[in-house]
């Protein structure tokens, strides 16, 4: 097997004939027109549309996605924002593509059910061909490198197992020569995401290994329990060697960080699909948020500025609601906030913040 080249995502074409085609269309732009032929056929904005719905496990669905032509494709590891309309209201979220790289016009997502969530019991309970769904250009710094590394190990947990399916697809796609292994983490066999496809990679390529632990069935798996550095030696003897890509539950990265915490930090990635816990908000009643669009006023509640506008009815956009995917960007007229993440305290006018992480401690005026 020989390594293969690899190529970053195609740069966006036909800007010029786009703007063309919307001079000619008048003010509603050429998408209005298109949109009424096929929801898909915009090509200012990015759209799929689902052409097949496999539960995988009982806890998941994976959606077979058909993008639009202004979607420019991904890198293995990336995440895209997903857009779907419920009871009327546009909802987004994060999905890392478990598709290779090189996937074409094909996308896959794979969305594992959250007790009590909104969007991934929407999109397992009423997915079907035909739907269209919103879509973002892929983004995020936890992929896999251009230059192939020599040795790669993979540590999954749960949904964390999609952007580490991307990667491995890549690599066997691509004939990658040099060594891979995953652990996968899941509470039994049932409940692994995207087993048999794994299985049937390591049958297959015999420069991947794949070691398995199943928390709630020991015994099933080569290992057993949670992820300990005890694990490591068995998965992949080389590890301190490999660039390493974690994905999983919180406790799961933890648990990792620690572990390359000694001098290895420098060959770790990590992607965590939930809010890492926020600072403290600002006090509960201190000062008010006037929505500058509405001229709505609400006294401030101590909570995230978006959860506050969200409260009050104000149209926020958001996405991972947990300051990577900068769609909740917003301009701050006036007052004082502090970053929940770095606890940075900023009272500059006419600022750019992150509505997700963001929380007053003062009287604000939010251009929303
Ligand atoms: C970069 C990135 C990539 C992601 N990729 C995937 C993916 O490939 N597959 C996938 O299934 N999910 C993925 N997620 C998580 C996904 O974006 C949503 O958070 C998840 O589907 C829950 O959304 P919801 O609308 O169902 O829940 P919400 O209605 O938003 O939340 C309901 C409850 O669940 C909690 N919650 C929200 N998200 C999580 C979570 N991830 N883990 C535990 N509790 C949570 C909330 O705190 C809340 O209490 C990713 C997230 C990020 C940031
Ligand atoms: S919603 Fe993604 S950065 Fe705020």
């Amino acid at each position: 097997m020989s390594p293969t080249p690899t190529t970053a995502p195609p740069r966006r074409r036909g800007a010029p004939a786009r703007r063309l085609l919307d001079t000619i269309a008048g003010p509603h732009g050429i998408d209005r027109y298109l949109e009424q032929i096929n929801p898909t056929f915009v090509i200012g904005e990015c759209r799929a549309e689902v052409v097949a719905v496999e539960h995988g496990t009982e806890d998941s669905v994976t959606l077979a996605l058909r993008p639009n032509r202004a979607w420019r494709g991904l890198r293995a590891g990336q995440f895209v924002q997903v857009s779907v309309e419920i009871d009327g209201v546009r909802h987004s979220r994060c999905y890392s593509p478990a598709s290779p790289q090189d996937c074409g016009r094909e996308l896959e997502i794979t969305v594992k059910r959250h007790p009590g969530g909104l969007v991934s019991n929407f999109l397992a309970d009423h997915a079907r061909p035909g739907m269209v769904l919103g879509l973002s250009q892929a983004d995020g710094d936890f992929h896999l490198p251009d230059s192939r590394p020599d040795s790669i190990l993979l540590i999954g947990a749960g949904s964390g197992i999609t952007p580490l399916t991307a990667i491995l697809r890549t690599l066997c796609a691509e004939g990658h020569a040099g060594q891979t292994a995953l652990i996968q983490y899941a509470p039994d066999p049932d409940r692994a995401i995207y087993r048999q496809e794994l299985d049937h990679l390591a049958a297959e390529n015999p420069n991947f290994k794949l070691t398995r632990s199943y928390t709630q069935a020991p015994g099933a798996g080569e290992l057993d329990g949670h992820f300990s550095p005890t694990h490591l030696p068995q998965a992949d003897p080389c590890f301190a060697a490999a660039e390493t890509f974690a994905c999983g539950p919180p406790a799961l990265l933890d648990a990792v960080r620690g572990t390359w915490a000694n001098g290895l930090e420098h060959r770790l990635h990590v992607e965590s699909f939930v809010p890492p816990g926020l600072l403290p908000a600002g006090e509960p009643g201190t000062g008010s948020i006037r929505f500058a669009d509405s001229g709505l006023e609400v006294r401030n509640s101590g909570a995230s500025i978006l959860e506050q506008a969200e409260k009050a009815g104000v149209p926020a956009q958001s996405g991972c609601r947990m300051g990577i995917c900068h769609t909740c960007t917003c301009r701050k007229l006036s007052g004082t906030v502090k970053n929940l993440l770095t606890e940075e305290v900023s009272a500059a006018p006419d600022e750019e913040i992150q509505l997700c992480i963001s929380a007053p401690l003062s009287d604000l005026v939010i251009d929303l």
